[in-house]
């Protein structure tokens, strides 16, 4: 098994899609690597791909504005993406490239070991829950697949486009603090 340290040295050689041909940087995903909540986005953008992070444009500075009012701080947390290499013109990634990269994913989940995993927007939920997810209808809610407690919710640059998503994502966001309140309750419980 290798460790977070390994797997962001073979993702930033990974050459398995073609995505890979005009990144600047891959974006391995970074935060607590003991966290108990997960955020998987979509891919890097412009900022991200410049500067090998995740969610350091400006959907990533409302998903702080976010986090922040649900008491949560990056460092509590882990951020990941589908695709670790950023799609040309912010495209949505392709169901190869998705497919491929979303491996890499899985051994991140693996190693990091979460209670919840938060998908932001349709495209980490289609991959991650169903192929068919109506993010409209289907967000806020929670499931369950294997130990993991599971949620999608809007995408922050979703809220920037339309601000009347809003409201319900601060529904979601109250509902991911009580699901967390819940797991270290447990935790706490032995
Ligand atoms: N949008 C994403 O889905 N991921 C990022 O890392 C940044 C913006
Ligand atoms: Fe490899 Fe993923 Fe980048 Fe494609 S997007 S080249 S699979 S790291």
């Amino acid at each position: 098994m290798y460790t977070l340290d390994q797997l962001k040295y073979i993702v930033s050689q990974c050459k398995m899609c073609e995505l890979y041909k005009e990144r600047n940087n891959t974006v391995f995903g970074e935060g607590n690597p003991h966290a108990r909540i997960m955020f998987i986005g979509e891919g890097p953008g412009y900022y991200e791909d410049q500067m090998g992070r995740p969610f350091v444009g400006k959907a990533g500075q409302l998903l702080d504005k976010m986090l922040s009012s649900i008491e949560l701080k990056r460092e509590d947390i882990y951020i990941g993406n589908i695709v670790k290499c950023r799609p040309p013109n912010n495209r949505n990634p392709l169901e190869v490239e998705s497919k491929v990269c979303i491996e890499y994913l899985r051994w991140q989940v693996k190693l990091i070991d979460p209670d919840i995993i938060v998908c932001l927007g349709a495209v980490a939920a289609r991959n991650i829950i169903s192929q068919d997810f109506k993010i409209s209808k289907e967000r806020g809610a929670w499931i369950k697949k294997g130990k993991f407690h599971i949620m999608a919710t809007y995408h922050p640059a979703a809220l920037l486009r339309d601000e009347s998503k809003k409201r319900d994502s601060w529904e979601d966001l109250k509902s991911l603090r009580a699901k967390y309140e819940e797991i270290l309750d447990v935790e706490k419980r032995g």
